[in-house]
């Protein structure tokens, strides 16, 4: 089996990438990703080895790269994971957001389609996407894979978008798909735009921890390794045309979060209790700020058996000691240096 992994030097794809590679030895995994900011090579250097890893750069939206490369290795099933992720960025270059998370992703539907025709037993098309479709929940209530599409940003407008057209196609030329929809993730390896991984830094750094409007936001977190392991089985195991929510049972408003972010750091820096909680500053509300976002992981729980493995406070941890002592990896990707390695590893 040839499977393309899209996305896979990102935060999430290299996670999946890792536990492809490493669980599914029979398969030809193929990491497609165009390594822009938020692509790292260094976040797979323990795989890049692998006899069953193959990494290609190229982008998405190059309509007549991606039919090539589909034609050449005739790809058995495709996990899309390759997308611009980060509201604050939409707000400011919105049409990033439609080339990448919406042509990139019929570019892809076509390939597929075109390869598979009606050829479509043991193929599958899964996409990846967000809880943040389904826009802003009040106090009370969980998105549940019925609940309405109501996207506020650029980036969940476009997500929105690219998880209809995976849709259509299922239902229009019948392509063999999955989607899910996961709340937000933490842990080793998210680039330092995000509130978890920026907060961290900051704190080293010591520098100010900007907490948008008035802090109250609330989100759901989810370690990324647990992702991982829905996807996996998700692909595997997901109904054809069904969508699985992803989530953490796991609701913090943001203040609390980074509260409790800057007393497990203080601890880990050897800081006086109290010392990085001085550097929370609030700054100006993003716009369409969504209020809150919480997840029913009923279905995937109850039809595939999933939970998430490790508890908040264990998965923060992970995620703290790991940057602690990925100082390197921090130091490349504040300074941009990251995209020297990729320049090092492919130069012909
Ligand atoms: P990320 O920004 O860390 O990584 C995205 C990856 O896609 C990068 O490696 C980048 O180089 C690559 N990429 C971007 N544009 C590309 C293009 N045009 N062609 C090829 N590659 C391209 O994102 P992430 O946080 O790992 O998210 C991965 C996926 O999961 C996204 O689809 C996102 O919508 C979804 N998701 C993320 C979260 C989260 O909390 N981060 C939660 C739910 C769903
Ligand atoms: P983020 O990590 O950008 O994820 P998303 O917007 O996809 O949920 O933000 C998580 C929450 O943290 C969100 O409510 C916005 C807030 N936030 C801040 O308060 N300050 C920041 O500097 C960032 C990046 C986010």
């Amino acid at each position: 089996m040839n499977i393309l992994i899209t996305g896979g030097a990102g935060f999430i794809g290299s996670h999946v990438v890792r536990r492809f590679v490493n669980t599914h030895r029979e398969y030809n995994i193929y990491n497609l990703d165009a390594l822009t900011y938020a692509g790292n090579l260094e976040n797979l250097r323990d795989i890049e080895d692998a006899p069953n890893y193959h990494f290609i750069k190229g982008d998405i939206v190059d309509e007549g790269f991606i039919k090539g490369l589909f034609e050449k290795h005739r790809f058995d099933g495709v996990v899309h994971l390759a997308a611009e992720s980060h509201v604050d960025r939409s707000i400011t270059d919105p049409l990033a957001f439609v080339r990448t998370n919406i042509i990139g992703t019929v570019n892809l539907l076509n390939a597929a389609r075109d390869l598979w025709k009606d050829q479509t037993a043991d193929k599958r098309f899964y996409h990846v996407s967000t809880d943040e479709v389904y826009g802003s929940l009040g106090a009370e209530g969980l998105f549940t894979e019925t609940t309405s599409y109501d996207p506020n940003s650029p980036y969940s407008a476009s997500k929105a978008s690219s998880d209809h057209f995976v849709r259509a196609y299922g239902e229009t030329y019948g392509l063999p798909y999955v989607i899910s929809n996961c709340s937000n993730n933490y842990g080793p390896n998210h680039f330092p735009e995000k509130l978890v991984p920026l907060f961290i830094n900051n704190i080293i750094e010591n520098k100010p921890l900007p907490v948008y409007g008035d802090g109250k936001y609330t989100r759901d977190w989810l370690f990324v390794e647990d992702h991982a392991v829905a996807i996996d089985l998700v692909f595997h195991k997901g109904k054809n045309h069904e969508t699985y929510n992803i989530g953490g049972f796991n609701e913090w408003q943001n203040i609390d979060l980074v509260k409790l972010l800057c007393k497990l750091m203080d601890q880990k820096l050897g800081r006086d209790a109290g010392t990085s909680e001085k550097l929370i500053t609030y700054v100006k509300d993003r716009p369409g700020h969504d209020l809150r976002y919480a997840i029913d992981a009923g279905k995937i729980s109850k039809e595939l058996g999933w939970r998430p493995s490790v508890t908040f406070e264990q998965g923060l941890e992970r995620t703290i000691d790991w940057y602690l002592s990925n100082e390197e990896w921090l130091n490349h990707v504040t300074s941009g240096d990251y995209q020297e390695y990729y320049d090092k590893m492919y130069a012909q």
